[in-house]
């Protein structure tokens, strides 16, 4: 196992597979979506235990929408769930928040949503990102349009708009880009996904599973191929 020291501070993981997943065994969708909320929740915590200090999980992108009402809801009616549930996990110590335009949830969850973001604010262990209503460009989007606003206001100049200004006014600004991409199931594509933040990313694709048979093994598999890369950030 790939030692503490050497662990990306940041990994992000799209939850991909679990449509196909259900097809192969004749269910429905949600029922992929179903079992990918479980193992999302094991890894999670997994995790955890290891030591990742930032976790990003792709839960619902800006473009989920065009999928059939049915399977959306069943999505929505997972995270409901998840948030009910969170106070179970309070002495694990860890840092939640959700990664998205929050505005188009249903009051309830958006004040669910808050309550876990403050309530877990203080704790000190792994932070746990929930894209949600995520998109890159949207997220960049909005950066964008928040600069603007200080510029209107006569607060910033826009010569002082630089990288680093950007970065911070992402949706989770203070924290640091991610290192590496996790993505199964075969599909070798960025998604929409933590672009501004993945621009020095490794990219690790699994062909060989899909999301809801991910087990804490592949995410090893995932670190031992991350800490044999040689990452240059464009130096030598
Ligand atoms: C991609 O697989 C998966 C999604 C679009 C949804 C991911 C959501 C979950 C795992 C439920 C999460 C719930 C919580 C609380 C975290 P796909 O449907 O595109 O699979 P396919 O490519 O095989 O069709």
């Amino acid at each position: 196992m790939v030692e503490q020291q050497f662990l990306p501070a940041h990994v992000g993981i799209i939850m991909d597979g679990n449509g196909r997943w259900a097809k192969k065994r004749a269910l429905p969708r949600k029922m992929g979506h179903k079992a990918g909320a479980e193992v999302f929740r094991k890894i999670a915590l997994y995790a955890n235990d290891r030591g990742l200090k930032y976790l990003t999980f792709y839960v619902f992108s800006t473009e989920n929408w065009k999928r059939p009402e049915d399977e959306v809801h069943a999505i929505i009616r997972l995270l409901r769930n998840y948030l009910d549930e969170v106070d179970q996990y309070r002495d694990k110590n860890i840092r939640i928040r959700f990664l998205g335009d929050l505005s188009v949830f249903e009051p309830d969850i958006q004040k669910k949503m808050g309550e876990i973001r403050e309530e877990s604010a203080g704790n000190t262990g792994m932070t746990l990102n929930l894209a949600i209503n995520y998109g890159g460009r949207d997220e960049i989007v909005h950066a964008a349009r928040r600069l603007a606003e200080q510029v209107k206001a006569g607060r910033l100049a826009p010569e002082d708009i630089t990288e680093q200004l950007v970065a911070e006014n992402l949706y989770a600004g203070d924290e640091p880009d991610v290192d590496l991409i996790i993505r199964p199931s075969g599909e070798y594509r960025l998604s929409n996904f933590l672009i501004w933040q993945s621009a020095y990313a490794e990219y690790v694709f699994m062909d060989e599973v899909l999301w809801p048979d991910f087990t804490p093994a592949h995410l090893e598999a995932a670190l031992t191929e991350y800490h044999k890369r040689d990452r240059r950030f464009g130096g030598i």
